[in-house]
């Protein structure tokens, strides 16, 4: 059988064998439900009370500030929806920043927060997808209440300067009133960059347990404890009433067993990425005509390319014969065939966005792999002229 080669890893990647070994009990033996009164519910509980602990060692917080979502979608939604649901926010919309290269679970949800009343800043970024912290600082008026800025880019892996972002929002906070809540998206930073939850300065952040080896549906909102939030979603109370619905428990010891390797094993793994990284870029540069998209000082898992001439849905399609699977940027928008807004916000004309795709790494592939996937896309771009010449 011919090779498969998977490169669309910041769309999802496969359950970890070890982490699908931590589910299995949790399925058909212990599953109770954490809300009953009897011994199966508080085994359940026990179990739930043992991840949020070990997921707090981990991030280095207080278990009492994570809590469990349905995605890391759903997070952001309760980050920023929550925030503007707290009462008198309702009564009087204020201002929000954001940039203009986030995931639509952000840049979605800011826009929506405009039809209530909202108003909203979209930050530029240059030519490798980055903001300028002081169009961050320029853009803080008395009434901005939140900002919103990932911290690895999803289709770019552009790293965001968060360093100086929480500079100036703490110094924007000296004294005020009302302090500014600043969230972080680090979905796609987890495992592949150190994410300091305390360094990042950060009031919140999402994280997705299937960036990382865990399973879909299972997310992590981290929430500083004193951070004004309200629910967006009404039911039987769970999650200190922040996150109603049964929890997913098979899900959130996957998501725990996920977090661990990806930490235990973060600097080996980013070492190795990069490495793949390189090689990929070393060869893919000497296809006539192409050029990255990507900044060289990006996490280690993404190389979003692009070669002239040839459009990426096309090259896509071809590399997917020979069981190589890339993404033309996330993956949600590569369904709706929507422009990439990350390209666009990053300058690109409009050939050069449609010629760009995103490939996407995990710690399980190998030079060899990368070699093999260099020449397959060699191949295909070869092919591709030859049709359309
Ligand atoms: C940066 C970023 N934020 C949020 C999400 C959404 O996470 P989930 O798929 O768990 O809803 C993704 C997934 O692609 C992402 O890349």
């Amino acid at each position: 059988m011919q090779r498969e080669i998977y490169l669309d890893n910041s769309a999802t990647t496969p359950v970890l064998e070890e982490v699908a070994q931590a589910m299995e009990p949790y399925w058909s033996v212990q599953y109770g439900n954490p809300s009953s009164p009897h011994m199966r519910g508080v085994a359940a509980e026990k179990t739930l009370n043992h991840a949020r602990r070990t997921l707090g060692e981990l991030l280095g917080v207080s278990p009492n500030e994570l809590y469990f979502t349905a995605s890391g979608t759903e997070a952001n939604n309760i980050a920023i929806q929550g925030m503007a649901a707290i009462p008198h926010l309702r009564k009087n919309p204020g201002h929000i920043i954001t940039t203009a290269v986030e995931h639509p679970a952000v840049l979605h949800v800011v826009r929506y927060l405009e039809t209530l009343g909202w108003k909203a800043t979209y930050l530029p970024v240059d030519k490798a997808g980055r903001i300028d912290p002081e169009s961050l600082k320029e853009s803080l008026r008395p009434e901005t209440r939140m900002v919103s800025i990932m911290l690895v880019n999803n289709e770019l892996g552009t790293i965001m300067p968060y360093r100086e972002i929480s500079r100036i929002i703490q110094d924007a906070n000296n004294g005020r009133q009302n302090p500014i809540i600043l969230h972080c998206d680090a979905v796609q930073a987890l495992g592949k960059i150190p994410v300091d939850i305390a360094a990042l300065g950060c009031h919140m952040a999402t994280f997705s347990a299937h960036k990382i080896g865990g399973p879909k549906g299972v997310g992590l909102l981290y929430v500083k404890r004193g951070t004004p939030l309200r629910p967006i979603m009404y039911g039987g109370g769970q999650e200190r009433g922040l996150r109603p619905g049964t929890e997913n428990v098979p899900g959130i010891v996957g998501l725990t067993k996920a977090v661990t390797l990806a930490l235990e094993n973060l600097n080996a793994n980013a070492a190795h990425m990069h490495r793949l990284r390189e090689a990929l870029l070393e060869r893919l540069m000497s296809i006539p005509d192409a050029a990255v998209n990507s900044p060289r000082d990006g996490a280690p898992h993404i190389l979003n390319v692009r070669f002239a001439g040839i459009r990426g849905e096309v090259l896509i399609h071809f590399l997917e014969q020979k069981r190589i699977y890339a993404a033309m940027g996330a993956a949600c928008s590569s369904k709706s065939k929507g422009r990439s807004h990350v390209l666009e916000a990053c300058g690109l004309n409009s050939d050069e966005i449609l010629s760009s795709i995103r490939l996407s790494l995990a710690p399980d592939l190998s030079l060899d792999d990368m070699a093999y996937a260099a020449d397959a896309l060699a191949e295909t771009v070869g092919e591709i002229r030859q049709i359309y010449r």
